[in-house]
């Protein structure tokens, strides 16, 4: 693993920059016109091809007696820390990412994650999320946290497509973000079998999967209920892990499709931002202080004495990570009574 990392040594410039979705655009436009915009698919992205770092091109911050800086010139970003006599300067590869973001630094054949990161809510940089505890003694350090083999092939595991071969990390196979085969296995074959006008190799319809196997399967990144359990991940920091926050919500039904994360969610397009737009996914449960429980609402699900719209404004209750920088919104969809502790 570690020597595929160092053997690659890969230039990103060698990867291909488009992934294969603009050849299933011909028969799936619709999909293939919005996935690859979406911060999904561009969960990773190359140097030349970040706004990010394009629109900010010198960044800089200052812990202790460090200094970092972030600079952007044409296609280069550099990524440089100092203690005032010594600087270390690396060159930006890997952007992890596509609102809040975070650099993976290659060192010596080893992967760092940059010990500072670019956070929207501030515009500038500041401490990586999880990083909050590192206290760096030495300016090797101070570049950021030595990420072992396994770990960074998780990270573009998530974060991009084609990134595994043999079960070992391949930089020279993958395409940045995340693309259409990592949710639909096969479509790589589907598509030279269709250019032949087969059809009998497409992929399986997603759209089947009950609610529960849908948030397994986009807990694989997400992380499903059973991760978060088992690896105790308590606290603010688990609003993040949807499938495990709407696991614990009374309104989840593993086999009811109403509450499946594809009945508020398509994952060829942008979140939508919208409160009142997801008013309809839980009236189709409950009713409302205006409006009756819908004929099929299952019999636990009562009505809203207070209100008739914008539910998500008091239900899914926005959470700030403890650093303060992002925020999510809480799937664990409840009745939140003022002065709660974050349940977890
Ligand atoms: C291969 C990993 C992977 C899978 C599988 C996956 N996601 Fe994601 N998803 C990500 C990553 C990584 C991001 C973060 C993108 C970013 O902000 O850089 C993300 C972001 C999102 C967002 C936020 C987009 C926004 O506008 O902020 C939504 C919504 C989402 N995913 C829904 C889903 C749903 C629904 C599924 C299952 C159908 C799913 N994801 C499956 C990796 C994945
Ligand atoms: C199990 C899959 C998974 C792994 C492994 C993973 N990520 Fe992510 N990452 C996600 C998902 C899903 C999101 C979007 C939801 C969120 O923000 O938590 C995300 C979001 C991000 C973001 C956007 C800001 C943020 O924190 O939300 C950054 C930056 C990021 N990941 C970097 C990394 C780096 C660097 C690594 C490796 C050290 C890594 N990720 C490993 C799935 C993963
Ligand atoms: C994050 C996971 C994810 C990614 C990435 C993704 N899809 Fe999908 N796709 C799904 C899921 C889940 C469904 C089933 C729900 C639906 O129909 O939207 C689906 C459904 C589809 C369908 C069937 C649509 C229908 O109306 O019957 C097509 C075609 C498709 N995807 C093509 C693509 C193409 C092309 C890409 C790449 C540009 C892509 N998908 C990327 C998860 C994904
Ligand atoms: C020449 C046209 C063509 C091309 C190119 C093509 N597909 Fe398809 N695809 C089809 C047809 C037709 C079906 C429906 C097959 C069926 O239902 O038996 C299909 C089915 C699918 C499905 C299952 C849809 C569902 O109902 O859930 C997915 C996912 C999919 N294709 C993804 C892709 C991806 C990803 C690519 C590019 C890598 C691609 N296809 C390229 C024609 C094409
Ligand atoms: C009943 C509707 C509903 C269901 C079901 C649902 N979501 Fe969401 N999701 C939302 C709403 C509402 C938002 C915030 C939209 C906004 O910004 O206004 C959101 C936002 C997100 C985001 C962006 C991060 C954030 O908090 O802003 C991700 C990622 C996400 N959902 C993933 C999932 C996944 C994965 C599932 C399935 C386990 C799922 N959602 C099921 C309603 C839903
Ligand atoms: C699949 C159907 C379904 C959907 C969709 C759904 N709910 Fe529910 N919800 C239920 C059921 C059933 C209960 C009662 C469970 C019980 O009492 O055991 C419930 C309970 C609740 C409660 C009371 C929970 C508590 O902590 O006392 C609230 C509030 C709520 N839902 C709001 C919403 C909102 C807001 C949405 C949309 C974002 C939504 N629900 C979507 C089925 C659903
Ligand atoms: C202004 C905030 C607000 C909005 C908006 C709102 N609710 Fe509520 N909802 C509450 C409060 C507060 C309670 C608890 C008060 C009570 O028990 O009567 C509640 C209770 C509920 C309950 C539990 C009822 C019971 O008898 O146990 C459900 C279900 C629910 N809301 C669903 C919804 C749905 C669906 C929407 C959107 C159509 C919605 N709410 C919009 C504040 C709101």
């Amino acid at each position: 693993m570690v020597v595929l990392w160092i053997a690659c040594g890969l230039a990103p410039a060698q990867v291909k920059p488009s992934g294969p979705a603009s050849a299933c655009a011909g028969c799936h436009s619709a999909q293939s016109a919005t996935e690859p915009r979406t911060p999904m698919g561009r969960a990773l992205e190359l140097p030349g091809s970040n706004p990010t770092l394009q629109t900010h091109p010198k960044l800089t911050f200052h812990k202790g007696t460090y200094s970092y800086t972030v600079e952007t010139r044409g296609d280069q970003s550099t990524y440089s820390v100092t203690d005032g006599k010594q600087t270390i300067s690396l060159p930006i590869r890997w952007n992890f990412g596509e609102g809040s973001q975070t650099w993976v630094l290659e060192r010596d054949g080893h992967a760092y994650e940059s010990l500072v990161s670019y956070y929207p809510a501030i515009d500038g940089l500041d401490i990586t999320t999880g990083d909050e505890a590192l206290s760096p003694h030495t300016l090797d350090e101070a570049v950021g946290r030595l990420l072992g083999p396994g770990e960074t092939k998780d990270c573009f595991g998530c974060h991009s497509t084609g990134s595994e071969v043999n079960d070992n990390l391949s930089l020279a196979t993958l395409e940045p973000g995340v693309g259409c085969e990592h949710c639909h296995e096969g479509s790589s074959a589907h598509l030279m079998d269709a250019l032949q006008g087969h059809f009998e190799s497409a992929p399986p319809k997603l759209k089947e999967l009950s609610s529960e196997d849908t948030s397994n399967f986009c807990g694989q990144c997400h992380r499903t209920w059973e991760r978060v359990v088992r690896g105790g991940l308590r606290g603010e920091g688990n609003v993040r892990f949807q499938p495990y926050r709407l696991a614990n919500s009374r309104c989840y039904d593993g086999t009811d499709p109403r509450i499946s994360c594809l009945a508020c969610h398509d994952p060829h397009q942008n979140v939508v931002r919208q409160e009142s737009f997801y008013d309809s996914k839980c009236l189709a449960c409950h009713g409302s202080s205006t409006q009756p429980p819908p004929a099929k609402a299952p019999a636990e699900a009562k009505s809203c004495r207070v209100a008739n719209s914008n539910c998500v404004d008091c239900h899914m209750p926005r959470v700030k990570l403890p650093n303060g920088h992002m925020t999510f919104f809480d799937h664990e969809i409840r009745v939140v009574k003022s002065g709660e502790a974050y349940p977890n």
